[in-house]
């Protein structure tokens, strides 16, 4: 299937206002600080409370009881919820937290209680006065003491297939002639977004109204509607702006839940705000993995058998981090062999975190893909070449609807210098700093999802897009209000974007690299809906109608846009589905990540001096936001390599550095200049807009550029993240 271009709209190489490099829409509001985040709506709410979520003090036991005398006299108190007081809540989808527990406790600073009162800082004071009583059991935090008893976990409704298996992997391996088995591993990472996550709840009669900090607005309702047991028809969930995700925020979380038993408790609306220690342990993370690479080759450098096995450990039920998904993908080998093995662990919820699964998986296979290398003496960009692959190698004959991995790795060797890097480690010295080069590759898949949207043209000439999609910093108003300008022949000034409503119609929110692509799919087809209903108000035919500097031209007339909307307001709704073609071919995205570091000799410590990304995505609607996706991701990547981990204390249970003091993410000064190479493409089979996603493939890959970079400074391989510099000395 090929997308045309409609009769009339520019075709994608003389489109005007897509393509262009455009300051976000929304950014005067944010930087001037009157954008509203769900905490600060205060217009909306009159005389709110304030809800405190009290979180487990043990990681795995019994309530035996609560003593709310205390608590329930201290000043301003207005209500306590506790499981017991708010009656049965079932779990939503994709998540197994309960967000609210009793008298079964799953994990520490699992919620446990919400007490309400009329200021933020009487519902801290009194929630410091129940008195829970608790029976500890012993519970499970190791994930290497559980990883040999972890089995294969069944199919998920939505993950990867946790085992496959291609030709003959165990005998093809052991006949290799040049092999490598390694493990690698990967700590617990949490999100460290920079707002919290939030919400007020207001109940109107049985109508339930939250402004919520939530990546996915139709996951949220549906949630908010199975948790509550309420219809959904009678839940509005608002999120205008959102001050990051990652996956954290994809849907419902304790907050949500908190804030709205507590409004019905109160009887008032209620704010409640996750403190930051709380996040860490109440709400979900990335999950640690411990990942065994096998790789078999010719000495010519043919991978003959690639196998990768991961162990990581959830909650019972929750999801395992599906971390052999790109080497399903990546690269060429007759023979494969991947598996997922999940372990019970009675840690806060393990769940997506950006690129799920892809980020985690390449941090160990892109390591591994270098030590290869080094055994076959080949350059490591050589040999990610010459194992290529133009189908998919788990499924023969399926293609890759687009796939430019080399020309990624080519342009990326070449802009980088990568021909001055040195084969031997050790040898390139700066005064007491030795430098070193590292690459690697990255993939990740490109989902389209179904995505609806509405559009009204006003008679002076306004349109304005109205869809319940997203934007967590991604510049999705930008992208959406550039595709309602392009289609409907107006510049951007003329267009108003309106997100983060479940009263718009539907999207699929922000998530799974799949928002750009599907979000304007749905915009696109409502604008061309508009763009009938305009032809047909003037009179003209849509055929020979040109929209073009808010003026309608047909034959040798010319109307202003508005004109169709002068006896009323023009309003159509559509959505579009595009994501089927994934069966066909596989959609993906790909990149190439180099990375110069330099690490003190003396003290181990590790500076990232240059990066360079080359990325493959699609049609790029707006470079500017691309750009700052990727910037973004690759920061991200240099925490994971160098200091992202929460700390697990294996007696107690719990996540010990939870707060952003403990929990180090990288700051300006430990990021050099960002190189950023965007290889466009128009990729046939893509969404009418011909975008990927590009903020997830971003972070694949960075961190292991940055363990080849250190072993090529210092000699030293480091398999085990963070890189730590007690691990270089
Ligand atoms: Mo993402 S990890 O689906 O925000």
């Amino acid at each position: 299937m090929k997308f045309e271009t409609p009769a009339g709209i520019n075709p994608i190489d003389k489109q005007t206002v897509i393509g262009k490099p455009t300051d976000r829409i929304e950014g005067p509001l944010k930087t001037t600080g009157t954008a509203k985040y769900a905490y600060e709506h205060n217009d909306v709410v009159s005389n709110p409370a304030y809800g405190y979520v009290v979180g487990a003090a043990i990681a795995k036991g019994r309530i035996k009881s609560i003593d709310q005398t205390k608590a329930k006299a201290a000043p301003g108190v207005l209500a306590i919820v506790t499981a017991a007081s708010a009656g049965p809540l079932k779990p939503g989808q994709f998540y197994v937290d309960k967000l609210l527990a009793g008298p079964d406790i799953d994990h520490y600073h699992q919620a446990v209680a919400v007490v309400v009162a009329e200021t933020f800082e009487q519902a801290r004071a009194a929630a410091s006065l129940l008195k829970i009583s608790y029976t500890k059991t012993k519970g499970a935090f190791d994930l290497a003491a559980a990883k040999d008893s972890a089995p294969v976990p069944k199919q998920g409704q939505f993950g990867p297939p946790p085992q496959t298996n291609v030709g003959d992997f165990g005998g093809a391996f052991a006949s290799a002639p040049v092999k490598l088995d390694e493990t690698y591993t990967t700590p617990d990472q949490t999100h460290a977004m920079m707002e919290p996550h939030a919400t007020i709840a207001r109940w109107d009669g049985d109508k339930l109204t939250c402004w919520s900090s939530i990546q996915q607005i139709n996951w949220g309702v549906r949630d908010i509607a199975t948790v509550l047991g309420i219809p959904k028809e009678n839940i509005r969930l608002i999120s205008t702006f959102i001050g990051g995700g990652f996956g954290g925020k994809g849907t419902v979380l304790s907050d949500i839940i908190a804030a709205s038993l507590a409004a019905r408790a109160a009887g008032r609306p209620v704010k409640v705000a996750l403190p930051r220690p709380l996040i860490m342990n109440n709400t979900t993370h990335r999950p640690a993995t411990i990942q065994r690479i096998r790789i078999g080759a010719t000495p010519d450098g043919t991978i003959t058998a690639i196998g990768h096995e991961n162990w990581s450990g959830n909650l019972p039920g929750g999801r395992p981090e599906s971390s052999t998904a790109s080497t399903r993908l990546l690269y060429a080998g007759a023979n494969r062999f991947t598996q997922l093995r999940l372990a019970v662990l009675d840690l806060a919820e393990g769940n997506a975190m950006r690129a799920p699964g892809e980020a985690t998986g390449m941090m160990a296979l892109e390591i591994a893909m270098d030590e290869m290398a080094e055994k076959l003496k080949m350059d490591p960009v050589a040999f990610r070449l010459k194992n290529d692959t133009q189908e998919d190698p788990e499924k023969p004959g399926r293609k890759f609807s687009t796939r430019k991995l080399v020309e990624c790795l080519q342009t990326g060797a070449t802009k980088f210098g990568w021909s001055k890097r040195q084969t031997q480690p050790g040898t390139v010295r700066e005064g007491q700093w030795l430098i070193g080069m590292g690459v690697a590759s990255a993939i990740r898949g490109a989902p389209v999802m179904k995505s609806a949207a509405r559009v009204r043209l006003s008679r002076e000439g306004i349109v304005t897009v109205e869809t319940d999609m997203t934007d967590i910093g991604t510049g999705s108003y930008t992208i959406i209000g550039q595709t309602a300008a392009e289609m409907m022949g107006v510049s951007l000034d003329k267009v108003v974007v309106t997100l983060g409503d479940s009263t718009f119609p539907e999207s699929p929110g922000s998530g799974g690299q799949w928002g750009a692509a599907s979000a304007t799919s749905g915009v696109y087809a409502a604008c061309v809906k508009l763009r009938e209903a305009v032809a047909n108000s003037l009179g003209v035919h849509i055929e020979d109608a040109e929209f073009v500097g808010g003026q309608v031209l047909a034959g040798n007339r010319s109307h202003p846009l508005g004109d169709a909307a002068k006896a009323a307001e023009l309003v159509v709704t559509d959505e579009m589905t595009y994501g089927t073609l994934s069966r066909e071919y596989a959609q993906d995205t790909f990149g190439a990540h180099f990375v110069e570091v330099g690490v003190n000799s003396y003290t181990g410590e590790v500076r990232v001096r240059r990066m360079v990304a080359i990325c493959h995505a699609g049609r790029v609607l707006n470079p500017k936001t691309a750009r700052s996706q990727v910037i973004g991701a690759m920061t991200m990547g240099v925490g994971a390599a160098l200091m992202e981990e929460l700390v697990v204390d294996k007696h107690v249970g719990f996540f010990v550095n939870h707060d952003l003091a403990g929990y180090e993410v990288p700051v300006h000064a430990d990021i050099p200049h960002q190189e950023v190479i965007l290889l466009e493409d128009i990729d046939p089979t893509m969404s009418p807009m011909k975008a990927k996603g590009i903020g997830e493939l971003g972070m694949v890959g960075v961190a292991a550029a940055v363990a080849n970079a250190v072993y090529n400074a210092t000699g030293i391989r480091v398999r085990d993240y963070p890189i730590t510099l007690d691990k270089l000395i």
